[in-house]
């Protein structure tokens, strides 16, 4: 922890990158159908035979119904930011303030990076730093439409937004559909049973007094099995696309298969059929709202280094296990990522680890710092920093993947369980 709390410069900032996130998700509707109309244009400026036989070929109908399914995800991506007050008051105040209404000092809650409400799982205050969600100004696109609150049509929507939303809606399939159990099996399964086997002469009745945390937790689907299986369990994350669709999807789910959302629709390359493309998916496959009493559950929102770093006495040993998929090569610098892994783990803690090296800042353009180690380096690195690096095996598995696509990235993911040791 710092120890002093943001500057006003730093709030406004934070508030406008949360309205750019908001206004993304709510320009949705538009912006898609919008590349759905660029296809048309295309089919009309070939020549008519052609026209004749795409239209047999059903190709040409085909865009009506991918209309159809940007609306139902349009839906579902509204009611995600139809309530943004827990995260920093109503995004419309927000719009009055910066638009010539009094600038409000954020209330310390709103503003700080460290906000944690266990009462409702997943709510949360400000985020600080953060880099491939910060502000990208490429591929600018203007989006107007009569569905769009009016102080909206003012606000750019930029396309590495508006991928980073496609992404989240990827990014369900994952986390809370039957599609993703396969990928959750290959991935989620193997920490939790390294969890259950660490912890396994701790009675079930007291593993709620165990503290897990998970660094980058996406759409918290790790976080919840691990509640579920009776440990109290930490998210923490930077991306409010990630936070604002994980609160929704823990606080705010009625009932299982409550939505469809058609997440393959964006692309029509690597296609098999049409029915690949139109595949409805239903969500959540579980209820969110029904996990285990006892356990506390939270989620914190901030960088993992700045909300867990050095610097925060308070979380120093305060972990007994550090769960981290996908997650440690979002590093800019992995000697500090480890560095704090240690610092939160108590003393025969675990940090359970799975996932590639895809280093994130690699061949970066915002001069950030990058640092990238293969996966012996790594190991040595956590050997020398005060690890015992146990049960290792390499993971193939994918991320987000498409089935049926005829296209598959597969990642050779690393496995371990590492003992703080000294
Ligand atoms: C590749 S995703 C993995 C998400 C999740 N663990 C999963 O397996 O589905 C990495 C996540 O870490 C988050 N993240 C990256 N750097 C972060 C940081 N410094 N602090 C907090 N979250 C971060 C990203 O927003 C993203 O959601």
């Amino acid at each position: 922890m710092s120890g002093h709390g943001p500057s006003a410069e730093d709030v406004q900032e934070e508030q406008a990158h949360f309205r750019q996130v908001v206004t993304t998700f709510r320009q949705y509707r538009q912006y898609s159908l919008s590349a759905n109309i660029r296809r048309r244009k295309d089919f009309y400026s070939l020549p008519l035979p052609h026209q004749k036989l795409l239209r047999e070929v059903g190709w040409y109908q085909k865009l009506g119904d991918v209309d159809d399914a940007i609306l139902v995800n349009a839906d579902f991506l509204e009611q995600i930011v139809d309530d943004t007050e827990i995260f920093a008051g109503s995004v419309d105040d927000l719009e009055e303030a910066s638009t010539g209404g009094e600038q409000e000092e954020a209330s310390s809650s709103d503003a700080h990076p460290h906000a944690e409400h266990t009462h409702e799982h997943g709510a949360h205050g400000h985020s600080h730093g953060r880099h491939s969600h910060g502000h990208a100004h490429t591929h600018e696109r203007v989006v107007g439409s009569s569905s769009v609150p009016a102080h909206e049509h003012r606000q750019k929507v930029s396309e590495p937004d508006m991928d980073k939303l496609r992404s989240t809606l990827k990014q369900f399939v994952r986390d809370w559909s039957a599609e993703g159990k396969k990928e959750r099996d290959e991935q989620y399964e193997p920490i939790l049973q390294a969890l259950e086997e660490h912890f396994k002469d701790i009675p079930e009745d007291g593993r709620s007094d165990i503290q897990v945390l998970v660094p980058g937790a996406g759409l918290g689907r790790l976080t919840w099995e691990v509640v579920n299986r009776g440990f109290s369990c930490q998210g923490n994350e930077f991306s409010y696309f990630m936070l604002l669709s994980s609160f929704f999807m823990l606080n705010r789910s009625p009932e299982t298969n409550k939505w469809t959302i058609y997440p393959h629709i964006h692309s029509l390359s690597n296609l098999q059929s049409e029915a690949s493309l139109l595949q409805p998916i239903m969500i959540p496959d579980v209820l969110p709202g029904e996990r285990k009493q006892g356990p506390d559950f939270s989620q914190v929102a901030g960088d993992f280094e700045e909300v867990y770093g050095l610097g925060a006495r308070d979380q120093a040993e305060a972990w007994d296990a550090v769960l981290t998929c996908f997650f440690i090569d979002t590093a800019k610098n992995i000697v500090s990522y480890l560095e704090i892994i240690r610092h939160l783990l108590t003393p025969g803690g675990v940090w359970i680890n799975l996932g590639p090296l895809l280093w994130h800042f690699e061949n970066n353009s915002t001069k950030d710092v990058s640092i990238e180690l293969n996966l012996a380096e790594v190991k040595v690195l956590a050997e020398k920093m005060g690890f015992k690096i146990e049960n290792e095996r390499m993971i193939e598995t994918t991320y987000v993947g498409h089935e049926d696509a005829m296209l598959h990235h597969v990642y050779n993911c690393a496995f371990w369980t590492a003992t703080k040791i000294k």
